[in-house]
């Protein structure tokens, strides 16, 4: 979605998301309020996921985790406790028509008169949770191409990037963040837990067009393409720094705010790059887009390419504009 297509009603910083959500909605090009109940639910389901990540280590030790509800999926790891949080808030908010997710093989129906599609990563950098390290939610919000009452098929989940009406990401890290765009510039709110609200905290986000951090795993490096050891050996002669924690949302978003390069290139391993298109590259594409930024698969915008398989993996470069053209262009 262009830019253009929406205009930005600018409030103050500690106005609550709600609040946000409501006194924008006229500005957003579907303004039906559906989009906007959307997000509040995955808001509110980003609520509860917080409140399991906080009690995490706490409830393994205790086995209190899974003791307060029969249910057997409460019992499982926060991976599958989140994609349930989620797909939970979105059937009952009955907006949506289909959700795809990372940990489900297929589309999952709900609403057949829902007009949106999501697709979800539930939870990003699970790998981390053990450790306290921060992790995220990240989420795309499609418009259905099918008509109403009918089940989505391929071609409504199967969009570009560009096809987005919205997109965002929870982090849960030393503060849980809420971060989206509807195509009118990007928001971040900060999750105050005592209140249970998101207040915003982070205006009209703009990536620096430059930066001085490049995060990849090094570990891999001998077996990245020619290009991509030519461009970190400039960031390396250049005296950047390195930053990687290996929480996809937790990278991106620090150098969201200070400037820099986020690179999971093709590697031996993943010969056609680890990063899923549909649940995690085309959203923060689009983030770093609104923000200024720019988001390639090493040669071309990762938001312009046409999607074949729901689990599509693609080389992925984001962030500062000129550091990914720059890399790109090797
Ligand atoms: P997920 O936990 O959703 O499977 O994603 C993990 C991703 C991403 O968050 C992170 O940047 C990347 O995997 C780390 O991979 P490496 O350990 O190969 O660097
Ligand atoms: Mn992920
Ligand atoms: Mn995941």
């Amino acid at each position: 979605m262009a830019k253009a297509e929406n205009s930005r009603i600018a409030l103050p910083v500690g106005t609550n998301l709600d609040r946000f959500i409501m006194k924008n909605q006229e500005a957003f090009a579907y303004a039906t309020g559906e989009l906007s109940q959307l997000l509040r639910d995955l808001a509110y389901a980003g609520k509860v996921v917080n409140r399991e990540i906080n009690m995490a280590g706490l409830a393994g030790i205790t086995g209190a985790y899974g003791a307060e509800n029969v249910q057997g999926e409460e019992q499982q790891n926060l991976d599958v406790a989140a994609n349930i949080r989620f797909s939970r808030a979105l059937k009952k908010g009955g907006e949506v028509v289909a959700v795809i997710s990372e940990e489900e093989e297929d589309i999952i129906h709900l609403n057949p008169h829902g007009k949106y599609i999501i697709a979800i990563d539930p939870l990003d950098g699970s790998s981390n949770i053990d450790v306290n390290v921060s992790i995220g939610t990240i989420f795309s919000i499609y418009r259905r191409k099918s008509e109403d009452g009918t089940q989505a098929d391929m071609q409504d989940v199967l969009q570009p990037g560009n096809e987005q009406v919205a997109a965002g990401y929870i982090l849960y890290g030393s503060s849980t963040m809420f971060v989206f765009t509807t195509g009118a510039g990007v928001n971040g709110f900060t999750y105050e837990p005592s209140l249970g609200e998101y207040i915003l905290s982070h205006q009209d986000m703009t990536i620096p067009a430059n930066g001085k951090i490049y995060s990849v795993n090094e570990g891999s490096y001998n077996s990245f393409q020619p290009e991509v050891k030519e461009y970190i050996e400039k960031c390396r002669e250049r005296g950047h720094s390195a930053r990687y924690i290996g929480s996809l949302v937790a990278d991106f978003h620090r150098n969201l705010l200070k400037g820099g390069i986020y690179i999971y290139p093709a590697t031996a391993k993943a010969p056609k790059g680890k990063l899923r298109l549909m649940y995690e590259c085309n959203c923060l594409a689009f983030i770093a887009e609104q923000a200024g930024g720019m988001a390639t698969d090493g040669k071309n915008s990762i938001m312009d390419i046409i999607p074949t398989e729901l689990h599509q993996r693609v080389p992925f470069f984001v962030g500062s504009k000129e550091m990914v053209e720059e890399a790109s262009q090797l």
